[in-house]
């Protein structure tokens, strides 16, 4: 049977103890972990992943020092500005969930045109999460139900992306998170709800195509029952 494509998300963690090993500021690691992202996104299609989810900046990340958050937003509007042209030849829709409002303006206009522009990629749905808070959002979506409509998983679920921006996506498969820290840190924590972990010690600037691909070939290892029984058992009964 044909797998359908795989959504995945990646919490993409260790950009500043990568640079610190090296005896180096901070910015040098969110640099590079600029350029695991493009190996990453050039990756996933091959692998059968359809929506790839990466936590860029969470509404947390406003507590950083401002020096580090300037760093940050410029990377994200230098990136938008050149790979929206990549996205458009691969055939990558770019997609930035989360607030807008306390975005800089540069940015949101960046963040508007590279959605138009790439608006038509089928290959790929690739959405970076900036300012973003799992539970803001369901705190968000469940301020705009409506007292007389009981709302569905679906519907909800429908709900929770568009509140941030985005578009409905099928449900979490697969969770990343590099770094060597356990915790799931306000991300996604509704669509995750059957999603499989994977924890890696890798720094996430040091992250590439065969990480991605290591990652899946373990997600294909996992058995998935979403609280059902394994088939040999459940004909047994
Ligand atoms: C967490 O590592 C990483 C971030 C808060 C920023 C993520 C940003 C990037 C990967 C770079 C660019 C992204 C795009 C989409 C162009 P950390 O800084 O908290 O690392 P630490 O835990 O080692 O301090």
């Amino acid at each position: 049977m044909q797998q359908s494509a795989l959504h995945v998300g990646i919490i993409m963690d260790g950009n500043g103890r990568w640079a610190a090993r090296g005896g180096q500021d901070r910015s040098l690691g969110h640099h590079e972990g600029a350029r695991a992202v493009r190996r990453v996104v050039e990756a996933a299609p091959e692998l059968g992943i359809g929506v790839l989810t990466l936590y860029a900046f969470s509404a947390d990340n406003w507590r950083r020092p401002p020096a580090e958050v300037a760093v940050l937003m410029r990377l994200f509007r230098e990136y938008l500005r050149v790979e929206a042209e990549r996205c458009i030849e691969n055939g990558v829709r770019l997609e930035i969930i989360g607030r807008r409002d306390r975005i800089d303006r540069r940015l949101r206009r960046r963040i508007d045109a590279s959605e138009r522009a790439t608006a038509a990629g089928a290959r790929l749905h690739l959405r970076i999460a900036l300012d973003y808070s799992s539970r803001d959002a369901i705190l968000r979506a469940a301020q705009c139900l409506r007292p007389d409509t009981v709302p569905t998983r679906d519907s909800f679920g429908r709900l929770l992306a568009i509140v941030d921006h985005g578009t409905p996506v099928p449900e979490l498969d697969l969770l990343i998170r590099t770094g060597g820290e356990r915790r799931l840190s306000d991300f996604l924590l509704w669509e995750a709800a059957y999603a499989e972990l994977l924890f890696v010690e890798r720094m996430w600037p040091d992250f590439g195509a065969e990480d991605l691909a290591q990652a899946l070939g373990e997600f294909a290892t996992r058995e998935r029952r979403y609280g059902g029984l394994r088939p040999a058992t459940a004909d047994a009964c």
